[in-house]
């Protein structure tokens, strides 16, 4: 009998500048799918030719994901057949349809499919709610990891 081994390449490339909360998140991810883990400002250059699926995310930053992150995705070349998720953590995650619309429309216009999306509240002391003490203190916790982790291997299971 012979076996067909199929190993998909998965990379996730991100972002994260307040508190490390989209960083988190990212690792979860990549430990779960066995991805390469790529932070945007440690490797500009990345080739994403080599990986059948490419996640993106970061914290978000006044209203959408990290500038140098949305320019970075839409100026990258994919093979044919890549599939293309998008993440991040947020104060306010349950308006994640509004933050994450410029790197899903940015993407969208390049003719790339997004096969998920996924937000998750991050600790957030910025501008009012610093003065508050912050929000969503401890977020990202261990549930926030683990449906992280099976958001990520549903998409990578859907790819093979
Ligand atoms: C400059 C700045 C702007 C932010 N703008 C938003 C925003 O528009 N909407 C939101 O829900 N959260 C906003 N946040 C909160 C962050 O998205 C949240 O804390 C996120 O988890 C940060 O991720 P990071 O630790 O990976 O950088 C903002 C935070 C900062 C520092």
């Amino acid at each position: 009998m012979m076996y067909l081994v199929i190993t998909m390449r998965a990379a996730i490339v991100y972002e994260s500048l307040h508190h490390g909360n989209t960083k988190e998140v990212a690792e979860a991810m990549a430990s779960a799918i066995g991805a390469d883990l790529v932070r945007l400002r440690d490797r500009r250059k990345a080739d994403l030719q080599d990986y059948d699926l490419v996640g993106f995310g970061s914290g978000i930053y006044g209203s959408k994901h990290h500038r140098d992150l949305i320019a970075f995705a839409t100026r990258s070349r994919f093979r044919n057949g890549t599939r293309v998720f998008i993440f991040s953590t947020a104060g306010l995650s349950f308006l994640s349809g509004l933050w994450h619309r410029a790197l899903r429309d940015e993407l969208s216009k390049r003719g790339v499919a997004i096969a998920g999306e996924l937000c998750l509240p991050g600790y957030d002391t910025y501008a009012i709610f610093g003065l508050l003490g912050g929000i969503n203190r401890g977020r990202p916790g261990d549930e926030d990891l683990e449906r992280a982790a099976r958001f990520a291997r549903s998409i990578a299971e859907a790819d093979t």
